[in-house]
């Protein structure tokens, strides 16, 4: 008998460097979903959900868990700060109850150690010019263990104590030298507590997640995986060294799963009205003056995680990553452009770069070793515009909107089917 295979995932997916607003269509798309799951990334990742006027700031948790009948996993290929997971289940727990019934960690997800993020600035630090700017959560670190075979994993707090402590010993025994170095030191036995307090606040959530995710797929229900980070930060494919540590675009956040892509129905790339970036590396179309200023601004561009402000700049489609097969986009700061177009009279698109006598609508990835950043060339819209009250639909927008919409779609041949209008996740349009 041959299986039968029905597209029931959802994947929402940052298609720059990050903050795109995942949280807004992400939290759409959760309302009739079984399943809601984190893939990547840890608690560098920083968004918003909205719970009856309750603003709940969540790192770790798959925000769809605030709906009934919802069940979030937190997959392998997440790595956990365990006290940060479990202040968002306190804090969550104020609105929604979060039990075994409607919360998952997977026992393969691997845990930030103190050391991490010890490690994260020192690491930082070695970098000298070349520093990422990361967000010195112990992320980088967490997935080099894994990489190398060792790390802590979730299942690791349910062994017993010798073989926890033997396992501490030989991941401790890799990073001595340079914590060291660094005055820095801990003892099999801080380790060992910490992975306690872990289990004590965790263990009730900590199982093997396969069965639950084959029950879904094969009754064919929705499953949501909600990204992190973002298309150009992805360790393999993005603006290598000025990446995170994991595989963030569609296929790294399917991967993280473990889910098949034959399962995959839709692709969403959040982008917004303009770009914006924290962290250091290329930004083609980054404006540093008064542009940039009114950009971060009205666009209150300043970090949820880090509180750091972010850079500004116009949106580039050549940054747009065109290989993906991204399905549907949702555009958000819909409103942010037309005030800055009505404050500056014109708003600017990338649509193709010089670089290095070329004229290319390619993505350079060899930026770091020419040191040139492209000189962007931008299609130019007169104006700005101002979303009226009471707009629910495209038709109901300014012309000058649906003309800059019209244009996206055009040019990246991705249909606009989420528009964000506001700050509230009401304030969207869905074609
Ligand atoms: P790390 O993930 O903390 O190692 O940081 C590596 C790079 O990714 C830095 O430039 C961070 O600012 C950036 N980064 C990590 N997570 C996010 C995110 O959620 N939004 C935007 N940038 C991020």
């Amino acid at each position: 008998m041959v299986k039968n295979f029905k597209p029931c995932i959802t994947e929402i997916v940052g298609s720059y460097w990050g903050d795109e607003g995942k949280g807004r269509v992400a939290s759409f798309e959760a309302r009739n979903a079984r399943l809601v799951l984190r893939t990547t990334g840890g608690n560098n990742a920083g968004h918003t959900v909205y719970y009856q006027g309750n603003k709940i700031p969540l790192h770790l948790v798959p925000g769809g868990i605030i709906y009934e009948g919802v069940m979030a996993i937190i997959c392998n290929g997440v790595v956990i700060d365990p006290k940060v997971l479990f202040e968002e289940i306190q804090l969550l727990s104020q609105y929604v109850p979060i039990t075994p019934e409607n919360l998952i960690v997977s026992d393969c997800a691997h845990l930030i150690m103190p050391y991490h993020i010890v490690l994260d600035s020192i690491q930082e630090d070695k970098r000298g010019f070349r520093k990422i700017g990361t967000t010195h959560r112990g992320i980088g670190p967490c997935y080099e263990d894994q990489a190398r075979r060792i790390g802590i994993r979730m299942q690791d707090l349910l062994r017993n104590e010798e073989s926890l402590r033997e396992k501490l010993a030989l991941n401790l025994s890799f990073h001595e030298e340079l914590l060291w170095a660094n005055g820095i030191s801990y003892t099999i036995e801080d380790l060992y507590q910490f992975c306690m307090k872990a289990k004590e606040t965790l263990q009730a959530f900590i199982r093997n997640p396969e069965d639950i995710i084959l029950n879904a797929l094969e009754a064919g229900d929705k499953i949501v995986i909600e990204g992190a980070q973002a298309d150009h930060l992805d360790v393999l494919w993005g603006d290598t060294p000025n990446t995170t540590s994991s595989q963030c675009n569609p296929s790294g956040t399917l991967s993280g799963s473990g889910i098949g892509p034959v399962y995959v129905d839709k692709v969403i790339a959040t982008m917004k009205a303009y770009c914006s970036r924290v962290g250091n590396g290329p930004f083609p179309t980054e404006l540093v003056g008064k542009e940039g200023d009114i950009i971060r601004n009205l666009g209150h561009e300043y970090g949820t995680t880090t509180g750091r402000p972010r850079r500004c700049g116009w949106l580039d489609l050549v940054a747009f990553p065109k290989t993906r097969g991204y399905t549907d986009i949702c555009l958000n700061h819909l409103d942010t452009i037309g005030l800055i177009g009505q404050q500056l009279g014109y708003i600017k698109v990338a649509t193709h770069y010089d670089y290095q006598g070329m004229n290319t609508t390619i993505f350079p990835t060899d930026m770091e070793i020419t040191g040139c950043i492209p000189t962007p060339h931008y299609e130019v819209f007169e104006g700005g515009w101002e979303i009226p009250t009471n707009c629910h639909t495209f038709a109901e927008l300014p012309e000058r909107a649906k003309k800059f919409i019209t244009f996206i779609e055009e040019f990246t041949k991705v249909p606009v089917s989420y528009i964000g209008i506001g700050p509230n996740n009401e304030d969207t349009i869905i074609r």
